[in-house]
């Protein structure tokens, strides 16, 4: 009986004994590759790993928390062919679950997020279920790469244990995608926003109008897309949105936290209308419609009231179909509008903006018209215009042509693009900050950062995605991160290491050899 009992005992204390020589090993945060580099990483111990047990709880009664937890589902259901389950509170402290959970902490804003995780639960605070949301993207690139695949993968599902403490350094982080150049349908354009929201993007320009196709339903001026939505650069059918599918994009984008900003070009970029419309030239005769890529040859005949009663009716049905606050004016190019004229036309147009309870966004030679106060200045390529408007109390995006056109070529071989405002590799679009790029310009009066895909070489999605990538994920980084956890000979790293993420979501990206 006695050696029977010393036999156990030796064999609990060698159990024992094993069990404490192989202790959970501390994450290297040096391998978490995470983009937009986060605030804050302490490393823990360990590693979660989701498995077909695994619940997701609901801390808060919350429906749009729970929208946002579903959307952390379809991110996880595919790969890993589990089917999960969302409880409410009850079982806050289980083991093996995913928890929501709602707050008020001052410094994590509308969009900040605490994610922590130990070998029994993630869990993930917010302020607001868009916190939750941005955090999902975090918590995406925590796990294996294969996550993003469109299929089942087997495979150990495991995330380091760490906390992370994250919130954003400006306002508005976006792209602009031109479909006017060249037309893309609304799956491509969920596809894009797919893009943004995946690096915690938060607005989506639309620009949807320009002198080669109009591209949105206007129920009041049917000839804009019957006549003007007919073609795009080349010459092929070019298309528009109806206002439903319009409204579908709108949604698509809402549910990742993302505001849309519809641009109507004026008054240059305008010969899609003016060949549709007579009665807005100047001289009363339609022009032709026109698919070359020359710029700066059209203008609205800014004299005529026919003119604002066009601009008005545009604007109320684009604000009618727009729930987010901007409505972008352009203003960009009017090379043969007198400077005279293009102030009073600016001037009027804000004013319909405003009256229909919108901000007016424009490119930067807005800066010269009487802004009035919170009008945002889009500074694409004259630095003395975004001066003028912050010295307007006018707020400014940067989103400067020579850094993160994403139009650009990355270098003299790339086959798409143009190189007017330069090649932009991978490096330059990263390597720059807004906060020096403008000697003395107050940081305050930054809006925000926003790339740019102009699309007169671009026509598919293909095109689109080796533009994008691998530019993309350092302007978001830009946008969202401290200026002081970011360097490029780190950041090409984490980079690289987002190759398997890209071909896991089968993204035609541009293998850049500045990326090792
Ligand atoms: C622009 O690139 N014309 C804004």
């Amino acid at each position: 009986m006695k050696n029977l009992f010393q036999v156990l005992s030796l064999f609990v204390l060698a159990a024992f004994a094993l069990s404490s020589c192989t202790p959970a090993q501390q994450t290297d945060l040096s391998e978490l590759n995470l983009i937009p580099i986060p605030c804050k990483i302490e490393a823990g111990n360990g590693y979660f790993e989701i498995d077909n047990q695994t619940k997701i709880i609901l801390d808060n009664q919350n429906s749009e928390l729970g929208e946002v937890a579903q959307m952390l589902i379809k991110h996880l259901c595919v790969a890993t062919g589990f089917d999960f389950v969302i409880e409410n509170k009850s079982a806050r402290n289980s083991k093996n679950s995913i928890l929501f959970q709602l707050n008020d902490d001052k410094e994590l804003g509308r969009e900040g997020y605490d994610i922590d995780v130990n070998p029994k639960q993630i869990s993930i605070n917010s302020n607001t279920p868009e916190g939750a949301f941005r955090a999902i993207q975090t918590l995406r690139q925590l796990l294996p790469a294969e996550i993003e695949k469109s299929e089942f993968v087997e495979k150990e599902w495991k995330v380091p244990s760490l906390s992370i403490r994250d919130y954003p350094r400006f306002e508005h982080r976006g792209a602009m995608l031109d479909v006017s150049r060249h037309f893309f349908g609304v799956e491509d354009v969920k596809r894009f926003i797919d893009f943004l929201a995946a690096y915690k993007m938060n607005k989506f320009h639309m620009h949807l109008s320009d002198d080669q196709g109009w591209r949105i339903e206007i129920k009041s001026w049917p000839k804009l897309t019957s006549i003007g939505g007919q073609t795009q650069v080349g010459g092929g059918y070019g298309g528009y949105y109806t206002q439903n599918e319009y409204t579908e994009i709108v949604n698509y984008a809402h549910k990742r936290y993302i505001t849309l900003i519809p641009e109507i070009d004026m008054p240059g970029h305008t010969n899609a209308a003016l060949a549709s419309y007579p009665e807005l030239n100047e001289d009363g005769i339609a022009t032709e419609l026109y698919t070359g890529t020359t710029v700066g040859f059209s203008t609205l005949a800014t004299r005529k009231e026919i003119t604002y009663k066009f601009v008005d009716d545009v604007i109320r049905e684009l604000a009618e179909l727009t729930p987010g606050p901007y409505i972008h004016i352009g203003g960009d190019e009017s090379l043969v509008t007198e400077k005279d004229d293009y102030i009073y036309f600016i001037d009027r147009v804000q004013d319909i903006v405003l009256s229909y309870g919108k901000t007016m966004v424009g490119w930067d030679e807005i800066a010269h018209a009487n802004l009035k106060p919170n009008a945002i200045a889009q500074f694409w390529a004259h630095k003395e215009n975004a001066i003028l408007a912050a010295e307007k109390k006018g707020k400014v995006i940067f989103s400067p042509a020579q850094n993160i056109y994403l139009d650009m070529k990355y270098d003299s071989t790339t086959q798409l693009g143009l190189s007017w405002a330069g090649y932009t590799e991978v490096m330059e679009s990263y390597d720059w900050d807004p906060a020096s790029l403008i000697p003395d310009f107050d940081e305050s009066n930054i809006y925000g950062v926003e790339s740019p895909l102009w699309s007169e070489t671009i026509e598919t999605m293909s095109d689109i995605e080796y533009m994008v990538f691998p530019r993309l994920p350092g302007i978001a980084e830009i946008a969202w991160s401290k200026p002081e956890l970011r360097d490029w000979d780190t950041y090409k790293y984490r980079l690289s290491a987002h190759k398997d993420r890209f071909e896991a979501m089968n993204i035609n990206y541009y293998n850049s050899p500045q990326i090792p």
